[in-house]
């Protein structure tokens, strides 16, 4: 099984090699190990192995090696113990809250977040007695106070969908530590590419590998990455609820994270290059990237990021919020390279309107507490040529009706 990488290899080289196994065969790029379970040489050994006592493949729900070469390499790039994978972000999410949570305790987060995370910790584990409470994602003082004896669970993403804010991680994570709580960070948006919240230090970090991780739009994957002690819980729902990642996808996420670092930094450079437009544009009033100077948490996020990432979104300039709506479709509906779906992460650029998709399904007063407007667009920058994806917006802008 992979074997654990050198301490001094940088992260582009773990990026490429941590985490390979080689079979008896030789192959140079890693094998597709596509199957249910593994046999035994003898019932002894089934037997250790099923105790765990002995190290090796059992039953893919648990075991399996294109799995765990994207654990092992994923765990080196997050700079973490160990890792577990699952079929998909949620998966990874209610696996941390099936693993870590019982009747009784709190998730302390904030409103800024994925829209069916919050249906998760709303809609299913409220019926289990796990209480949700929410406080501003940009103020640590906040999460401070709102600590009671029954949190268990501080969780947040930075940066936020859409508005990119930025969550202090150092204060945060040191608030959780103080008061005995476990840290759990979404760390979709960013990856281990641009930024690594166990350093700060975070418990636990988690991922949708279907988005920057896969980077192209092809397959479903989740993962949790962190201190041993604290993976061994959620590796134990998995086992026995059975979210795995399925082997194929293993091995697809696992050639992905060869190139994750340079799509990053291309991602990033042309958001950059879009935001700077954007800001310029008579049509725009407000952008939301955490790359401009103009982000009222640039210092923290550069300070906590590689660059500002691929994602951002802008504010359409119009009257009442009808003109607004109207305006944000017409620029949806006139353009041609980008394409329109909720979808993120993805090579091809995607542009979305979040207050009648994403947080469509929320209250206007929900919406209008998180910053959500009508004439807000999303864009999650591919890697198509940056002119190409101006001249896009210029004439989306122009286009009516
Ligand atoms: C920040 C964030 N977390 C979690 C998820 C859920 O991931 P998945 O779709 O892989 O279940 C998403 C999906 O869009 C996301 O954007």
């Amino acid at each position: 099984m992979p074997e654990p990488c050198p301490e001094e290899w940088g992260f582009d080289t773990r990026a490429v090699r941590a985490g390979s196994f080689r079979s008896d065969a030789g192959e140079h790029s890693e094998s597709l190990y596509l199957t249910s379970s593994f046999v035994f040489e003898d019932a002894e050994e089934a037997a250790r192995r099923f105790q765990n006592v002995e190290r090796g493949m059992v039953y893919s729900r648990f075991t399996n090696p294109s799995v765990q070469m994207f654990e092992s390499r994923l765990a080196a790039l997050e700079g973490a113990e160990d890792c577990v994978a699952t079929s998909s972000g949620m998966s990874a999410i209610l696996a941390v809250c099936l693993g870590h949570l019982k009747a009784g305790d709190e998730i302390l987060t904030t409103p800024s977040l994925f829209g069916a995370t919050v249906q998760l910790f709303e809609n299913y584990l409220a019926k289990f007695g796990v209480k949700t409470v929410y406080v501003p994602l940009t103020d640590p003082d906040a999460w401070a106070r709102a600590i009671t004896p029954q949190t268990r669970l501080i969780y947040l993403e930075s940066p936020s969908n859409p508005l990119t804010e930025i969550a202090d991680l150092a204060a945060i994570g040191e608030i959780a530590r103080r008061a005995g709580v476990l840290s759990v960070v979404d760390n979709c948006f960013c990856t281990p590419a641009l930024q690594q919240p166990l350093l700060y230090p975070i418990d636990l970090v988690l991922h949708s590998a279907t988005k920057y991780i896969d980077g192209q739009g092809r397959v479903l994957g989740g993962a949790v990455a962190g201190p041993r002690h604290l993976v061994d819980p959620v590796r134990g729902v998995v086992r026995t609820c059975g979210p795995a990642m399925a082997p194929f996808n293993a091995w697809v996420l696992f050639k992905a994270l060869e190139t994750l670092s340079v799509r990053m930094e291309a991602h990033a450079a042309r958001a950059l290059a879009l935001a700077q437009w954007l800001e310029a544009q008579p049509e725009v009033s407000r952008v939301f990237y955490p790359g401009l100077a103009s982000h009222p948490q640039h210092a923290l996020a550069m300070a906590q990021q590689k660059n500002g990432g691929a994602i951002l979104s802008f504010e359409l300039r119009a009257e009442t919020p009808e003109a607004a709506r109207a305006q944000a479709f017409d620029l949806i509906n006139g353009v041609r390279v980008f394409s329109r779906t909720g979808n993120l992460g993805d090579t091809r650029s995607t542009i979305t309107h979040p207050a009648s998709t994403t947080h469509g399904r929320i209250s206007e007063e929900a919406r209008q507490r998180a910053g959500i407007q009508q004439g807000l667009i999303r864009l999650a920058v591919g890697l198509e040529d940056v002119a190409d994806l101006r001249h896009d917006l210029e004439q989306g802008l122009r286009h009516r009706g």
